[in-house]
């Protein structure tokens, strides 16, 4: 049975619980995180975010086990409709059903109430998890990029995906 899945903004006080979902190694494996992460880190970005910056996080049981970052361009006029994404989920509870309560509570809030008509995201072309997520929820590849980042050793290429919305 799937647990219960809350949805709440992130606020400066996640900043532990943020630290410990990204210190996960699959997460780091998974995103551009570095390994000894700083919770203090952590808390000034979520006090202080970029403008137009949105950062949601899910629950279970009251506890923090994911977080979706969603960065728009707020000043820049031809780049309005767009927003990028970065995900990760705590490597415990992968497959729950946390990435997915995540992404449709960034599409409702990007479709209904910020009026973002392209989401874009980069994801290494190795995580299938992640490609099948992304795809379910409407988003395509657009190509890729070579030796994108660094990973444990070694360069990795990314896909570009993106979801247009109808
Ligand atoms: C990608 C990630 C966010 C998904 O979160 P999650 O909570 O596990 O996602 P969900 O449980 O909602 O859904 C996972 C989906 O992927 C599927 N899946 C899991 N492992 C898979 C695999 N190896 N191949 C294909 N599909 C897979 C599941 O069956 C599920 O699909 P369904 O809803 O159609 O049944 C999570 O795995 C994660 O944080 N990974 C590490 C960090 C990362 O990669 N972030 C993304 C950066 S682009």
């Amino acid at each position: 049975m799937k647990p219960e899945i809350k949805i709440r903004r992130a606020e400066p006080s996640d900043a532990e619980a943020m630290k410990k979902i990204f210190e996960s190694p699959k997460v780091i494996y998974g995103t551009l995180q570095l390994p000894f992460p700083s919770t203090e880190n952590w808390r000034k970005g979520l006090a202080q975010p970029p403008d137009g910056t949105y950062s949601l996080i899910a629950l279970i049981n009251d506890e923090a086990v994911g977080q979706l970052g969603l960065h728009t361009f707020p000043h820049n006029p031809r780049r309005r409709h767009v927003g990028q994404i970065g995900m990760g989920v705590h490597e415990d509870w992968h497959g729950k059903g946390v990435g997915s309560a995540l992404m449709q509570a960034m599409l409702d809030l990007a479709d209904k109430w910020l009026n973002l008509s392209r989401l874009e995201l980069e994801v290494y072309t190795d995580n299938e998890a992640a490609i099948h997520l992304y795809k379910k929820f409407g988003f395509v590849t657009e190509g890729t990029h070579h030796q994108f980042a660094y990973r444990d050793g070694v360069f990795v290429d990314v896909y570009a995906m993106a979801r247009l919305r109808k």
